[in-house]
């Protein structure tokens, strides 16, 4: 049982089970809404983005008179927000002020060289800076993310605070500006009646962890002004650990007019989307009718091992006030957004298992998140690919709970879902590099990676990708 981590002595119990009532703190709801703050470019020509980012322990003072010790870079948390062109040179000093701590940073669902991804393999030692650099390419606009992945401390660096949305801009851009273009990052926090973010449970490993309040920017339900008739453009992130959301505005029309990699070919009505670990959503959202509009939360059962399953319906996330007045005239959105030109013909056609292993010994829980039967080794690599070359990805779910599967380095496109021997087509053709494969489902995409080196594949609940759901994918030029 090589495959399987042993963990003595963490045994579920009660206090496991309830620690996510007990004695929580709960942040205050209705303040106005923040814009995250902006990572300012300090490139001296244009056409390129030079920054730095430094990971360190700070102080937020969440609610009064306590102190809660974070992760931040550059002292906010969530991060910066970076924004650049199709297009661009980015250069980024990464300056690691963890204590003792190895990190890096990954560029999450970013086309950027292997080698200056963040990968477990190239740790940034404690004290240590170094430079990420890499080329935005043309028709590479979308909504991206950054957050450390150091092997074996991703999950806890990301719900200490380490993780920052990247919005690549096309100079083009069909949506019209008038609707503004605002990050929503939607993190969980979880903390202890002293203020602290407490570490995780057992209950928090088996099934990734849950925090007890969904926020918004930073944010508990904050509250956005708008006018009779705005329309806004909003990216979605999820940015927690492992909550699953699924959203849904009322009094406002959601359209779908983006994914993880960008616009799709045109706007799609939607009523709830749900969003798991790791995906984002850019919508265009219309605010016709005075009062209050809310963004809440449905119920979604995404499988859930032992007891205290998060009641995770009826939040509210975000309240619009819409004025009675409407507010000056907004140009409608088009009809076509961009041509996605669709992957066909696949050279190669691979399987990924992906299964849960739980059993009760002596010594107590053993558990083992698996990929075609194996943990996570770095110094393994599962699956040989060739650059330039299209592959039919299979990701079979036999787990009890659902996985979202993410790849490094590239987008891919979902082609099929199939389930109790139902096949079903996507919607619509979207670029995705994080797509949720439901307990018992298979998931079907296409993918292409075009750049050689090593990458990783995983879970993105990020205590599973931490247990070994995470494999190493070689391209080869
Ligand atoms: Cu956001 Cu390897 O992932
Ligand atoms: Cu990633
Ligand atoms: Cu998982």
């Amino acid at each position: 049982m090589d495959d399987m981590s042993t963990m003595p002595g963490m045994e579920m119990s009660g206090h496991d089970m309830n620690a996510m009532t007990q004695g929580a703190i709960m942040l205050p709801e209705g303040e106005a809404l923040r814009a995250l703050p902006l990572l300012a470019n300090e490139a001296a020509r244009p056409s390129m983005f030079k920054a730095k980012l430094t990971a360190e322990a700070a102080i937020a003072r969440i609610t009064e008179g306590l102190e809660t010790p974070i992760l931040a870079y550059n002292g906010s948390s969530p991060g910066p927000l970076i924004e650049a062109f199709e297009g661009d040179r980015v250069e980024i000093t990464f300056a690691n002020r963890i204590n003792s701590e190895a990190s890096t940073i990954h560029w999450h669902g970013m086309p950027v060289p292997a080698d200056q991804d963040g990968n477990p393999m190239d740790p940034v030692a404690a004290g240590a800076d170094r430079v990420y650099a890499f080329d935005l390419p043309e028709g590479s606009a979308g909504s991206y993310w950054y957050h450390p992945h150091p092997h074996g401390r991703t999950a806890e660096q990301v719900y200490r605070g380490l993780a920052g949305a990247f919005v690549v801009k096309s100079k083009a851009d069909p949506v019209p500006a008038e609707y503004g273009d605002m990050v929503l990052m939607l993190t969980d926090l979880r903390l202890a009646a002293d203020g602290s973010i407490p570490g995780n449970t057992m209950t928090d490993l088996m099934n990734g962890r849950v925090g007890d309040q969904v926020l918004v920017n930073g944010q508990r339900n904050p509250r956005l002004a708008v006018a009779k008739g705005d329309r806004r453009r909003l990216r979605l992130y999820n940015a927690t650990n492992a909550r699953f959301l699924k959203l849904a505005f009322e009094g406002a029309a959601m359209t779908i007019v983006g994914t993880d990699g960008g616009l799709i070919e045109a706007p799609v009505a939607a009523d709830e989307i749900l969003l798991s670990p790791g995906e984002r959503i850019e919508l265009v959202v219309a605010f016709d009718s005075p009062g209050l509009a809310t963004l809440g939360t449905l119920d979604y059962d995404r499988g859930w091992m032992g007891a205290g399953r998060p009641a995770d319906a009826g939040l509210t996330l975000l309240t619009v006030d819409v004025s009675e007045t409407p507010g000056a005239a907004m140009p409608p959105l088009p009809t076509r957004l961009r041509p996605i030109a669709p992957l066909s013909a696949p050279a190669v056609s691979r399987r990924l298992i992906f299964a849960e292993i739980m059993a009760m010994n002596a010594t107590g829980m053993e558990m083992g998140f698996l990929i075609n039967g194996k943990a996570f080794d770095m110094a393994r690599i599962d699956i040989v690919s060739r650059a330039g070359e299209t592959e039919l990805w299979e990701i079979v779910n036999q787990a009890d709970m659902d996985h979202p599967f993410h790849v490094h380095g590239t987008q891919f496109q979902v082609i099929e879902h199939e389930r109790d021997g139902k096949v079903s087509k996507p919607p619509f053709v979207a670029w995705k590099d994080t797509v949720n494969v439901a307990r018992g489902e298979t998931v079907r995409l296409l993918l292409r990676q075009e750049q050689p080196g090593r990458r990783m594949y995983h879970c993105h609940i990020l205590e599973h990708e931490q247990l070994g759901m995470m494999g190493v994918l070689d391209v080869r030029a």
